[in-house]
């Protein structure tokens, strides 16, 4: 007779930044089984550190569970971009210290990518390394920010500007409370996605043209599989590059531009997590830059173009997000890219990752950045912002 077993609650991924192996549950409505999970590391306190949303959705009842092992303290600051500071993190600092963590502590990181990022940033630096753990709320932060051992703050130049190197212990996903997340941050998460696959994988494009919509209503099991197309991809970038400073530049794709049209919104009242541009959204806005640019420079040829216009479309991201931003505003963010001085280059260049063919990046000069002329990159932003000017009103994109 045959024994009908029930599919375990959690499935169970590993993946490896350089000598560290992170291990990552997945699960669906498992609360109890994420305490369990933290509850053993042994920790003897656990921070946790989420966004004031965040905190009502979940972080407040997970702490609820983990005082049950160990003291725990919720730190939580308001959502958003403008809140992934420095001034956030010393005031955790201090917070954290008065509540008297010690080298046992774990920071857990329970929230989207900013909460993340803070979270990493403060566990890299108490004691110069305490054990760090996630669990992500968002496609962003399940998908891309936590598989990666990068930690970043913002500072008033620039994004991600201020940081360090520290990859998580573990992490648990539970997919019931990311798809809790509204369209606009679930397609945001899922073009990281399409980004891994247009620069990296090209054979995940029909996997994605089966499962992106326009709507982004994606049910737990949909979301399992936009995890493992992008864990696929990221687990193997950083075996090889765990730094994500060879070939790890090229999920970089699209953030030139991406991450300026991000920061033009900020301080406008349509900066991220208000109205404005979400993170993966000007990513996907930034891909569809870069591949006109690298079109114009003979490099990539129009099918390819196609398909970054077809996918982008698919998962619902629609150029007039860009509406109010001006070009001065975002060439203003892309001089001040983080990807400077990774090579030489010369003024009016501006060094981008550009594709030769889907999956194909240009390397000049065994590096992977091509330097592009500012009057090309230019020429991109204001083409972008006037199709953005042309799209009918009640784009699903902007709900
Ligand atoms: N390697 C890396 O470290 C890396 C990679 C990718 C992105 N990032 C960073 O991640 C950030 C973007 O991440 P994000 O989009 O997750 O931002 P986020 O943390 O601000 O989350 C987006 C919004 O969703 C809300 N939210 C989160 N989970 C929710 C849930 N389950 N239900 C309802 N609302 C919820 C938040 O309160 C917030 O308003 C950027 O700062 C980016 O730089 C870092
Ligand atoms: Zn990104
Ligand atoms: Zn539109």
């Amino acid at each position: 007779m045959d024994l009908q077993l029930p599919p375990p609650r959690l499935r169970e991924r590993r993946f490896d930044v350089g000598d560290k192996q992170v291990r990552v549950l997945l699960g669906h409505d498992c609360l109890d089984e994420a305490a369990e999970a933290f509850a053993a590391l042994d920790a003897d306190r656990f921070v946790i550190v989420t966004d004031d949303t965040v905190r009502g959705v979940v972080s407040g009842k997970l702490a609820g569970l983990l005082e049950q092992s160990a003291p725990t303290l919720l730190l939580s600051h308001p959502p958003g971009e403008d809140h992934k500071n420095l001034a956030t993190l010393s005031r955790f600092i201090d917070l954290a210290l008065d509540f008297g963590v010690t080298r046992r502590s774990v920071v857990l990181a329970v929230g989207g990518g900013i909460p993340g990022n803070v979270a990493g940033l403060l566990a890299g630096l108490l004691f110069r390394g305490l054990r760090l753990a996630h669990f992500p709320t968002t496609v962003i932060a399940a998908c891309d920010s936590v598989i990666s051992a990068k930690q970043a703050v913002n500072t008033a130049h620039a994004k991600n500007t201020v940081g360090l190197y520290h990859p998580p212990e573990m992490i648990f996903i539970d997919l019931g409370v990311v798809a809790l997340g509204s369209p606009r941050d679930l397609r945001s998460g899922t073009c990281e996605t399409v980004k891994n696959a247009l620069a990296l994988e090209p054979g995940q494009i029909p996997r994605l043209r089966r499962l992106l919509r326009p709507g982004a209503d994606y049910t737990p099991a949909e979301l399992a599989e936009i995890f493992e197309l992008s864990l696929d991809v990221k687990g193997r970038v950083l075996l090889e590059d765990p730094l994500e400073k060879g070939v790890g530049v090229l999920l970089e794709y699209g953030h030139t531009v991406g991450h300026a049209l991000e920061l033009a919104g900020a301080g406008t009242g349509r900066g991220p997590g208000t109205t404005g541009v979400r993170h993966g959204e000007a990513v996907a806005l930034g891909m569809a830059a870069a591949a006109r640019i690298a079109h114009r420079l003979g490099m990539l040829d129009s099918a390819a173009v196609g398909v970054h216009e077809e996918l982008i479309d698919q998962a619902g991201v629609c150029r007039c997000l860009t509406v109010g931003l001006s070009p001065e505003a975002v060439m203003q963010h892309i001089e001040f890219d983080n990807k400077r001085g990774y090579q030489r280059h010369r003024a009016g260049e501006i060094p981008m990752v550009l594709l030769e063919a889907l999956g194909a990046a240009a390397h000049p000069a065994q590096h992977y950045l091509t330097p592009v002329p500012r009057t090309e990159v230019l020429a991109a932003v204001h083409e972008l912002l006037r199709q953005g000017k042309e799209c009918a009103k009640g784009c699903e994109s902007r709900v």
